[in-house]
């Protein structure tokens, strides 16, 4: 059996979590959704770095976890380093998928689409300069798609058109060639996949992180044994709101059971 904490700003750290659990379903997850600060994409650097150090923090003291998995590019790109200085337990981060779509596209024309925050980073910009020289990227910063991930888990979907406009940007096709593949760099967006596959002005591969996070937290702690009982999910809202009904069936159907803290 291990513990583990995985965090993310909402909801959109569920797609990693669903991963982890696949590749380790004796694992005893507390999965926190740090609402009360969301969206941390519109957070200015040194406000979330403070925030997300001094919750994890907090955290690692009360369930002395085996790994914590910082389940948020917007959050990862900026604080895995002082998280790692600070604290002796694997610090597991998610980090745009740039190497992975470097690789994967043909016409070497790929878009990253992710928060202000992830786009605006430094990180980010030296992941390309070292994984996808020889290619050209658009970084696509979408100020809302979070929060319309949000609400389609909570089921308001926004309409098309919004959803359309928001990942129109990523679609280029100059100099004879067009973007093949798009990086979810932001974990709410997997939950709007099948929409945005469905709106695309053309067909591309949509990279996730998450089977990539899942693995990496294997090689940290192992397989597991075929023969440990299941283990538990617990989901925590740092603002302490109730989940909307259709929010809640999708917790319930993922075994997370609401934990207080
Ligand atoms: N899920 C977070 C990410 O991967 C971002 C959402 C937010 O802006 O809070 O970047």
């Amino acid at each position: 059996m291990i513990r583990l904490l995985v965090l993310d700003s909402g909801v959109g750290g569920l797609t990693v979590l669903d991963e982890i659990r696949r590749a380790r379903p004796d694992a005893e997850v507390l999965y926190v959704a740090d609402d009360a600060w969301f969206p941390y994409g519109a957070l200015a650097d040194d406000a979330l770095v403070a925030r997300v150090v001094d919750l994890v923090t907090a955290l690692c003291a009360e369930r002395r976890p085996d790994a914590v998995v910082i389940a948020c590019n917007t959050a990862s790109t900026l604080v895995l380093d002082p998280l790692r200085s600070r604290l002796p337990v694997p610090i597991v981060g998610t980090v745009p998928a740039i190497k992975p779509a470097a690789a994967a596209s043909q016409t070497k024309r790929f878009s990253v689409l992710a928060t202000p925050g992830t786009v605006a980073r430094d990180y980010t910009r030296a992941l390309i300069a070292s994984h996808a020289a020889g290619c050209d990227v658009a970084l696509v910063a979408a100020p809302m798609l979070a929060a319309h991930a949000e609400a389609e888990l909570a089921g308001a979907p926004v309409p098309d058109e919004a959803l359309a406009a928001a990942i129109a940007p990523c679609f280029v096709e100059r100099d004879g060639t067009r973007t093949d593949a798009v990086v979810l760099a932001c974990t709410h967006y997997p939950l709007l996949a099948e929409r945005f596959a469905r709106l695309a002005p053309w067909p591309v591969a949509w990279l996730d992180p998450a089977p990539a996070i899942a693995r990496r937290v294997v090689s940290l702690l192992g397989t597991g044994d075929a023969d440990t009982p299941a283990g538990t999910g617990a989901i925590r809202f740092t603002s302490g709101r109730a989940p909307a009904p259709s929010l809640a069936r999708a917790l319930a159907a993922r075994g997370l059971a609401r934990a207080d803290g």
